[in-house]
């Protein structure tokens, strides 16, 4: 088996565990950086592990589109290629494809994208994403799934429902083909609990080795985000990892750990660094205000990330101030570094019977 998963303490709802995966071991709950295009975006892979990462996230469509499937088989996968040799896990397409809306034609058979590259068309199937998945070579790899639109009608809901349950079906019948390459099914159901319980037991009922809730913090109101994740989780196997798609609020992460959710990603926590966000433990910083022209102290005090040992804030104010990209490479690192510190204080406080306290703390400085 490609996954084994350890259940270490449970603390109401909250779940400490471990993966144990090819390219290594993943300590739950844990935040994964996001590296779309085979790479996270201005961070080396030895930055990615000062700062503590696990696991990162790739996406297969964008993969398959560049450098293409060829390129990774060439390399033998995604480690070499990047030079990162930690686990990896991919994004089935699933998502991309339903957020290229323009030229998209969605049948039983999969789905007719225009490539945003070159304009190209392409048949996005369950079992091409198998494939380009295997030649990525994974850790995990994402069964192909149907993320629908918020707000989208109840018959569209349904049918968006039993499209990803078929797809679900195709993806692990064409993993197995191909590999061993452990595989999560994706719960979607867009906001109807009735659609949401459905799509939970039929995916369930499947031999995946974890469960992702999707087709969630789409643009929807937080309450409803929390709500349909509350309602969803329960009907999950306790024995087998839960992962978020798409959650990287600091806010988010404490509720959804709260709730029983193992992983999460997000470019949240990199895309705000580059436009000058840093994130704190007394909150979000905003590294252009005048006020940090003549201040010395670091992003954060208690930081201990290369950033925040090294640079004060007056610093990457100039370099903000200059457009030059240090600035942006500084604030990512401090933020990656923040969220998995953030993952790793979940962890202990879990274990240490403290995390009610932590939430708290978190909440009170992200609301
Ligand atoms: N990323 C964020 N949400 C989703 C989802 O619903 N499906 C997939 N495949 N990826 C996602
Ligand atoms: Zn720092």
């Amino acid at each position: 088996m490609a996954l084994k998963f350890e259940l270490i303490k449970v603390l109401g709802k909250a779940r400490r565990g471990r993966i144990y995966l090819p390219h290594g071991i993943v300590e739950t709950p844990t935040f994964m950086p996001v590296g779309t295009n085979a790479n996270v975006k201005l961070m080396t892979p030895k930055e990615l592990e000062e700062v503590g990462a696990q696991i990162i996230l790739g996406n297969a469509f964008h993969l398959y589109l560049k450098p293409g499937m060829e390129v990774l088989k060439f390399h033998g996968g995604i480690n070499n290629f990047i030079g990162w040799h930690k686990p990896v896990l991919t994004d089935s397409g699933g998502f991309q494809v339903f957020s290229l809306r323009e030229g998209r034609k969605v049948t039983d058979e999969g789905v007719l994208i225009k490539s945003p590259l070159d304009g190209s068309k392409h048949m996005i199937t369950p079992e091409l994403s198998m494939e380009i998945q295997n030649a990525i070579n994974s850790d995990i790899v994402m069964a192909f799934d149907y993320c629908a639109e918020p707000g989208i009608e109840y018959d569209k809901a349904v049918r968006a429902l039993e499209l990803t349950t078929k797809w679900a079906e195709r993806s692990l019948k064409r993993i197995r083909e191909l590999s061993d390459q452990a595989i999560f099914g994706i719960v979607q159901g867009a906001f109807f609990h009735d659609l949401r319980e459905r799509s939970a037991r039929e995916i369930t009922s499947m031999e995946f080795d974890g469960f992702a809730i999707g087709g969630l913090s789409v643009g929807e109101e937080y309450d409803i985000t929390l709500k349909m994740t509350e309602f969803t989780v329960p009907f999950l196997p306790e024995n087998k990892p839960r992962y978020f798609m798409g959650a990287g609020s600091p806010k988010l992460i404490v509720d959804l750990v709260y709730n029983g959710v193992d992983i999460f990603d997000s470019v949240l926590p990199t895309r705000v660094a580059r436009h000058g966000q840093a994130l704190t433990w007394i909150g979000k910083l905003n590294i252009r205000a005048a006020k940090f022209k003549f201040d010395k102290s670091p992003i954060e005090e208690t930081c201990t990330c290369y950033t925040c040992k090294n640079f004060s804030r007056s610093y990457i104010r100039h370099l903000f101030d200059r457009r030059e990209v240090l600035g942006q490479i500084l604030l990512t690192i401090h933020n990656l570094h923040f969220m998995m510190d953030l993952s790793k204080k979940i962890r202990d406080s879990i274990e240490e019977g403290t995390f009610e306290k932590l939430r708290g703390e978190v909440l009170k400085h992200y609301d």
